[in-house]
């Protein structure tokens, strides 16, 4: 996807588990949907976490990201609509363990995303009157395996959560270097969007310790937006729904509509560069 593409595509990766990636999926997606993008979630791990965290059921998925990646169906088609107005998702469910083995023996298997997103641009332009997606984010699974290498081949950015906790860094350099590989050959335009502090809790000595190493690490990409530890945010997906819908004034929610901002401004000024 090109830098001027109207839409946005982020894939949003960590090979860590429980960093926070479908947190920040769900929550960063309603906060856009809620300052005027229009968003769709593309859920690639077979958990389908970020499927049920903004209200879709497994028993209401019948069009999955599976059917995407096999060609058996495209993005248009399948993104479904979720509580959230002007958010849309394209769910996921336990069939894609499957997918890597079952494509073993395909050359195009790294495009397959890439490809149904050309085609979703292709569909949007040929139909202007249905308004089209601004914002792609696809929640990776925590590995880096044919799934998070579909996404960083789709992708033009990565955003990175990092929570922060003791070993935060670690498999960030493989990551980084992924990241690097995957921009030396399938991908050129591909650039980490921003690194999100996920789970800080401004009382503990550890959380200032991690939150000061990732930025000396990263830099500038680390978003000034730290995502709080807070209850409420992991009692929502349970109730199918966003912080924003769950607990609107909670400090979790209030940090993810900051952090769309912050990511709003960050992509004004790639563009503008
Ligand atoms: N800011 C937060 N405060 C409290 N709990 C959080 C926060 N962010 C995530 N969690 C919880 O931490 C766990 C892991 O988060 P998740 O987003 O599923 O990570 P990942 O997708 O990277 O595996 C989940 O139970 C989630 O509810
Ligand atoms: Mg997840």
């Amino acid at each position: 996807m090109s830098a001027t593409s109207p839409l946005r595509v982020l894939a949003v990766a960590n090979q860590k588990g429980g960093v926070g990636k479908t947190t920040t999926t769900i929550n960063l997606g309603t906060a856009l949907a809620a300052i005027g993008e229009k968003v769709l979630i593309l859920d690639i791990d077979p958990q389908g976490n970020a499927s049920t965290g903004v209200g879709v059921a497994e028993n209401q998925r019948h069009v999955t990201s599976y059917d995407i990646l096999c060609g058996r169906a495209t993005i248009a088609q399948a993104g479904a609509k979720t509580v959230v107005p002007n958010l849309s998702v394209v769910p996921a469910n336990a069939e894609l363990v499957g997918l890597e083995t079952e494509m073993m023996a395909e050359a195009s298997r790294p495009f397959r995303l890439r490809d149904a997103i050309t085609a979703l641009l292709a569909d949007q332009r040929a139909n202007p009157a249905a308004l089209p997606y601004t914002y792609l984010l696809i929640d990776c699974p925590p590995s880096l395996n044919l799934l998070t290498l579909n996404a960083l081949v789709a992708a033009q950015a990565v955003l990175v959560p990092v929570q922060c906790e003791f070993f935060a860094l670690e498999g960030i350099s493989q990551l980084k270097a992924t990241i690097d590989q995957i921009r030396g050959t399938l991908n050129p335009g591909l650039e980490i969007q921003g690194v999100v502090l996920t789970m800080h809790d401004a009382r503990t000595q550890l959380s200032k310790e991690v939150a000061a190493e990732v930025r000396n690490f990263f830099g500038a990409k680390v978003y000034e937006t730290m995502i709080p530890r807070n209850v409420r945010i992991a009692e929502a997906p349970s109730h199918g729904k966003p912080i924003m819908l769950y607990d609107y004034d909670s400090p979790g929610s209030q940090a993810y509509i900051k952090l769309a901002h912050e990511i709003i401004e960050r992509e004004r000024r790639l563009r503008a560069a």
